[in-house]
């Protein structure tokens, strides 16, 4: 279990180092945004299937970078960025007003999450499952398979 926490932990400074180093151009630093992310989710996921045992400080990075995501990912979407190798949907341009409210959806959620500061599983999955439903939200309209 020590080592399971040891790379969820890991995972975790990754992910962080991975934004911190977000460069000038917008499709990279949104991609890698969006990686810390999946990277604190997978985390989330780890302690909700009992991988790794609930840690109340795991729990605090989980959210913390993902309403860091929320409030950032925003700011790399300028006109003229569209990415047609990419999974960024063409609609967050022509519908910047909808892209905007899933992220305000998102803000919120995460900052709801980092507020609640669970302490036991339980509240921690109470909390993540808010951020869930924005995840899928915004991926079912802004997101395209490739
Ligand atoms: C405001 C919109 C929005 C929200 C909220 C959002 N995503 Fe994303 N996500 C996207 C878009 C757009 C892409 C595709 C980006 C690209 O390819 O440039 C993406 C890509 C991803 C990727 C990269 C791999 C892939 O399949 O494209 C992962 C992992 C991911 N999202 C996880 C999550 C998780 C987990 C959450 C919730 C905690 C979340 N996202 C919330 C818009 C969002």
């Amino acid at each position: 279990m020590t080592v399971l926490k040891g790379a969820a932990l890991s995972l975790l400074i990754a992910t962080f180092s991975g934004t911190a180093l977000a460069s000038d151009d917008p499709i990279d630093s949104r991609q890698k945004i969006m990686l810390s992310v999946g990277g604190a989710a997978g985390a989330a996921v780890a302690m909700i299937r009992g991988d790794v045992p609930f840690n109340p400080a795991i729990a605090n990075a989980v959210f913390s970078t993902l309403n860091a995501a929320a409030h950032n990912y925003g700011d790399y979407f300028p006109e003229g960025s569209e990415d047609d190798d990419s999974k960024a949907s063409p609609k967050i341009w022509e519908d910047m007003a909808g892209f905007q409210s899933e992220l305000a959806k998102f803000q919120e959620s995460a900052g709801a999450a980092v507020a609640a500061k669970p302490q036991d599983l339980e509240a921690f999955k109470a909390a993540f499952g808010q951020i869930g439903g924005s995840c899928k939200s915004c991926h079912e309209g802004y997101r395209i398979e490739k």
